[in-house]
């Protein structure tokens, strides 16, 4: 049946900021196999082509195990630096105008990379890609959760000389058995040093584990947080705090959070007054960077005008830019969402 969905040049001149990538996640095939070249490092794969087809994940976990092989190929800073830049070009050319990067420390410091080895080459190249492409950015340093308290602790404590480069510290990884409490310490300790706070909860978790985030860890934005919604109680609490979701439609796909699409939870996150958000998480494993996560759940839920103007506008929301800054891309959303031509619609077949 024909339906109308939003011409995709609206969701492509839209300015939006995307703040939840995981850095790690947007290594590309290609680019994989020439960092791997010049670092002289194995790949279990042929091509390019191989790795995409390796590329089919029932759960969160399948898809972990594949990621963290293909991280073990990042060695020196130029590849951490290489690998920054990249995603900071590709994400300009979707008008992300402000990325909140994640990255995950100890995926390198476990195989011997130093510490500074992997923030030296990002924080360098969130420089020049501010310069290169008009793109600001932050960048979040997240604790893997199947590591131990004390692993999240020696990594803080890594992390001290650069409180000043770093924005605040998250939690990913294998979600289920690794509840937000089991870091409550740790959390507690960044935010004495003044960092924000981010969690994945709710992604594959339950409700229980949004809860923890909100009252153990604290944070100020919770990470996918899809499983919310099985709680109304807990739906009420996100609403009055005006609390950020960083959704992530095409991984839900991938990871089979959702089934199809079609029964994404991001619109009824918006019609509860969620303050929603959208996101690519690992692009180059989950089919598409944050426009083609927009194109996707605006075609699949026929999201209008407005509810992306929303989406956009709750990405700077929920930013950690200061009240300026936020203000002036807020001003840029409502006057793209207002000038003429920019209400196009086709038709889908
Ligand atoms: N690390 C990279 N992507 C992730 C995700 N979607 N959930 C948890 N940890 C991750
Ligand atoms: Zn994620």
């Amino acid at each position: 049946m024909a339906f109308l969905a939003m011409d995709d040049s609206f969701i492509a001149g839209l300015p939006k900021a995307e703040l939840h990538m995981h850095l790690e996640g947007s290594f590309e095939p290609e680019q994989m196999f020439a960092v791997a070249r010049r670092n002289k490092a194995d790949i279990p794969f042929a091509s390019a082509e191989d790795v995409r087809r390796a590329y089919r994940f029932s759960n969160l976990q399948d898809f972990l195990d594949i990621y963290y092989r293909s991280a073990d190929v990042l060695r020196v800073e130029e590849d951490f630096y290489d690998l920054a830049l990249a995603y900071l070009k590709r994400a300009a050319d979707d008008n992300v105008r402000h990325a909140e990067i994640f990255f995950d420390p100890q995926t390198h410091t476990a195989r011997g990379v130093a510490f500074a080895t992997v923030a030296d080459g990002i924080l360098h190249a969130l420089k020049d890609g501010e310069a290169r492409f008009a793109i600001t950015s932050k960048l979040i340093l997240c604790f893997l959760r199947h590591l131990s308290e004390a692993e999240a602790f020696a990594t803080l404590k890594q992390a001290e000389p650069y409180f000043d480069r770093i924005a605040g510290v998250g939690l990913d990884s294998s979600e289920l058995g690794h509840p937000p409490s089991k870091f409550a310490r740790v959390f507690a300790a960044a935010r004495s040093h003044g960092l924000k706070l981010v969690a994945h909860a709710g992604e594959e978790g339950p409700a229980s584990y949004v809860w923890e985030a909100l009252d153990l860890l604290h944070v100020d934005r919770i990470d996918h947080g899809n499983r919310s919604l099985d709680d109304p109680r807990l739906v009420a609490r996100l609403v009055a705090g005006q609390m950020t979701l960083t959704v992530c439609p095409l991984s839900n796909l991938k990871l089979c959070v959702v089934k199809d699409l079609k029964d994404h939870p991001l619109k009824r996150m918006l019609d509860l007054g969620l303050r929603a958000t959208v996101n690519s998480d690992d692009p180059a494993y989950f089919g598409g960077h944050v426009n083609a996560n927009f194109a996707a759940v605006a075609q699949a839920l026929a999201l209008g005008k407005s509810d992306l103007a929303t989406l956009a506008k709750n990405s700077f929301l929920g930013s950690f830019l200061g009240d300026a800054e936020k203000a002036r891309h807020l001003a840029a959303v409502e006057a793209y969402a207002a000038a003429p031509g920019t209400n196009r619609i086709r038709r889908e077949p």
